[in-house]
């Protein structure tokens, strides 16, 4: 009896603890499929914050090649975690009188008057209309979302490319955000919306790809700004030019509470010029869903012997717009890449892309559409 009674007592709790798993199992399925966007900022800051606490492993790079066994260093390019701050040198900070006069025979210098810091976001939604009236109108901005400044040379000529989904309402209040600072900061510049057709999970990098490749048949462009649609600078200083080195401009998120989450990360608002870029052989086209490609970007520009410079202090803040729809699923495939980036460089990428674009011209921007498919990036063994 009393055997029988212990019995049933185990049976009821494996029963309440295999409920309870696969609840949670659930939970945990959902969060990664349902509503991953915020289940990925989430995991990120949960891994983030769980090496700064284990200090043997002070960067999730580290833990990247900890996890997959791969060990960077022992190419000798990669050991800059040491010495952070010869990465990031001070930026000069000093800024030209308010009486500075442009000479249209000069180069636009990088240190405007009119640049002058925090910037007031405003997410209210706004629609493309009143956005292309406003900025064709009384910003001087050509078909096509082109403009110049006529009082200096401009040095930098500026290919911005926005990857996009499902995203109408954030455009607009990108734009409202973008060209008037822009041209503050007396950039040459266009705008490429390329836009991912079809049901194939989003690959942001290879809509980058993409982009370039359109880009370049319009102009002889020198940098190239690879612009997430829902973030939105919030200081004008943050120069949107290109440097020596590749440029994270997005160092401070809102979303992760204005903090890096990582050394090694390189999402959001990235900057390369358009040597470096095909130094690099471009994105990855191998990452389908969220995340990955741009760990895998930041490794391709240090194999090029190169390092990555950010904004200083309050220039690198972004807010992001809110979202009132799903995100896109996560890459769980992506460490596995992650291990091969090196051997993956040579044979994904700008060289191994096809694809049959449906580009029109709209009043602020090019819209380059697209419907992806991993056989339109056959990759070579390596
Ligand atoms: C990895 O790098 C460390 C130094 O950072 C070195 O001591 C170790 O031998 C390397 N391991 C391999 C497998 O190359
Ligand atoms: C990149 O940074 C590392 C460490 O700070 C430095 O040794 C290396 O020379 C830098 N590379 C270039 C190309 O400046
Ligand atoms: C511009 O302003 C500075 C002080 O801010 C002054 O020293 C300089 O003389 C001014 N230059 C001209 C051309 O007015
Ligand atoms: C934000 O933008 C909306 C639409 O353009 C405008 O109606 C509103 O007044 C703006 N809010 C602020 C605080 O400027
Ligand atoms: C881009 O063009 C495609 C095909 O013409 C269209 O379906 C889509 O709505 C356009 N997207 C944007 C953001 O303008």
């Amino acid at each position: 009896m009393a055997n029988w009674r212990r019995l049933t007592q185990m049976s009821h709790r494996s029963c309440l603890a295999f409920v309870l798993c696969f609840s949670m199992a659930t939970i945990f399925l959902y969060c990664i499929y349902t509503a991953p966007s915020r289940a990925n900022t989430y995991f990120l800051m949960v891994q983030a914050q769980g090496i700064m606490l284990r200090n043997k492993v002070r960067t999730f790079g580290q833990m990247i090649r900890l996890y997959t066994k791969k060990n960077r260093s022992e190419n000798g390019i990669d050991n800059t975690d040491e010495s952070r701050t010869s990465e990031y040198p001070m930026q000069p900070t000093t800024y030209l009188p308010e009486n500075f006069t442009y000479a249209q025979n000069l180069p636009c210098p990088q240190r405007l008057p009119s640049m002058k810091g925090h910037i007031d976001t405003n997410m209210t939604e706004i629609s493309m209309e009143d956005t292309e009236l406003r900025f064709n109108k009384f910003f001087d901005i050509k078909f096509g979302g082109h403009w110049k400044p006529k009082d200096c040379i401009p040095y930098w000529k500026v290919a911005i490319l926005i990857p996009f989904r499902n995203r109408h309402e954030h455009l607009p209040i990108l734009f409202q955000h973008l060209i008037p600072m822009l041209q503050r900061q007396r950039l040459q510049f266009a705008f490429y919306v390329i836009e991912q057709s079809g049901s194939q999970p989003f690959n942001r990098a290879m809509l980058f790809n993409i982009g370039f490749t359109e880009a370049m048949k319009d102009l002889d462009w020198n940098c190239l700004i690879f612009h997430d649609v829902d973030h939105i600078p919030e200081d004008d200083r943050n120069y949107y030019g290109c440097e020596q080195m590749p440029r994270h401009f997005a160092a401070k998120l809102d979303k992760y509470m204005y903090i890096l989450p990582y050394n090694e990360f390189f999402g959001g608002v990235s900057g390369l010029t358009v040597e470096q870029f095909r130094k690099i052989n471009g994105f990855p086209n191998a990452f389908w869903g969220w995340g990955g490609e741009d760990d895998d970007l930041w490794n391709r520009v240090h194999y090029a012997g190169l390092n990555v410079t950010r904004p200083e202090g309050e220039i690198g803040k972004y807010k992001s717009i809110p979202h009132h729809h799903r995100g896109e699923v996560q890459f769980l495939g992506r460490y596995k890449l992650l291990r091969y980036s090196k051997e993956r460089q040579h044979v994904d990428g700008l060289n191994n892309i096809h694809y049959n674009p449906v580009i029109s011209l709209t009043p602020l921007y090019k819209n380059i559409s697209v419907d992806l498919k991993p056989e339109l990036a056959p990759i070579e063994d390596y």
